[in-house]
């Protein structure tokens, strides 16, 4: 991966590089609910999770606060959390233990993942049936030299098309204007539907939004926060 790295042209606010936790890699591969080979469980995620119920899927999930508290909400939905950055994971692998032994749980509903986005479709198959999606707060790549590496360009709308379920939605939120007009585009050309777009979510009516740390960020500096949901309708 050579762009994981490469920050150039991006917000400040987005090039904030994660320490190096040596505790992260360790505390993961004695975690239950750690995946580090994915790929051996595409078209098998419900074989992973040991049952039937339905899968969600959040690409880009950081330090796992909205994965946590959504899997924590909903113990009849089972959720597959993807980021390329282990150290990342490992502050996610805490903040989930942290939340579910707050509230009495262990948790049994999530899958943490490392792998590269681009490579989705080398651990989801559409067997494993994902109806919902998250991508929120993917980092803007405002360079249109760049632009190719947004979790919202149609070439990987394109992707995701090719293993969401029929019915599937994405839900999508920013805090950057030019990455969300983009993205309507990008949705459009990629042959999604698009409903639901607010320009600004807080004060939308839109009920039931978990704050993700970076929107917790943005929000209290006054960015208003873009929404919206999309539909592959195959
Ligand atoms: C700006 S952070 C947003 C984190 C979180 N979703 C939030 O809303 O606060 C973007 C995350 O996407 C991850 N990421 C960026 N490119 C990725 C890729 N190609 N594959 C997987 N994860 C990626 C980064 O490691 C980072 O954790």
């Amino acid at each position: 991966m050579s762009f994981d790295n490469d920050f150039t042209g991006q917000d400040t606010r987005y090039r904030m590089r994660i320490r190096k936790k040596k505790w992260a890699e360790p505390e993961l591969a004695a975690c239950k609910y750690y995946v580090n080979s994915p790929e051996q469980y595409k078209g098998r995620w419900k074989e992973f999770f040991g049952n039937d119920k339905p899968i969600e899927l959040e690409i880009g999930c950081g330090k796992c606060t909205f994965i946590a508290e959504k899997a924590l909400r909903s113990p009849d939905i089972n959720f597959i959390a993807v980021d390329i950055k282990s150290d990342m994971l490992g502050v996610g692998r805490r903040n989930v233990e942290r939340l579910f032994a707050e509230n009495g749980r262990t948790p049994d509903n999530i899958a943490l993942v490392r792998h590269n986005v681009e490579q989705l479709d080398a651990m989801i198959a559409p067997g494993d049936g994902i109806a919902v999606m998250y991508i929120n707060f993917c980092n803007p790549w405002p360079r249109l030299k760049h632009n190719k590496r947004r979790l919202t360009y149609h070439k990987k709308l394109r992707m995701y098309r090719g293993f969401l379920a029929d019915d599937a939605v994405i839900y999508f939120k920013t805090d950057d204007d030019g990455l969300f007009e983009d993205s309507l585009e990008y949705f459009r050309e990629a042959g999604y539907t698009v409903r639901n777009l607010t320009r600004d979510l807080h004060n939308s009516g839109i009920e039931g939004n978990i704050v993700t740390e970076h929107e917790k960020m943005f929000s209290d500096e006054g960015v208003p926060i873009k929404y919206l949901e999309a539909l592959p309708g195959k």
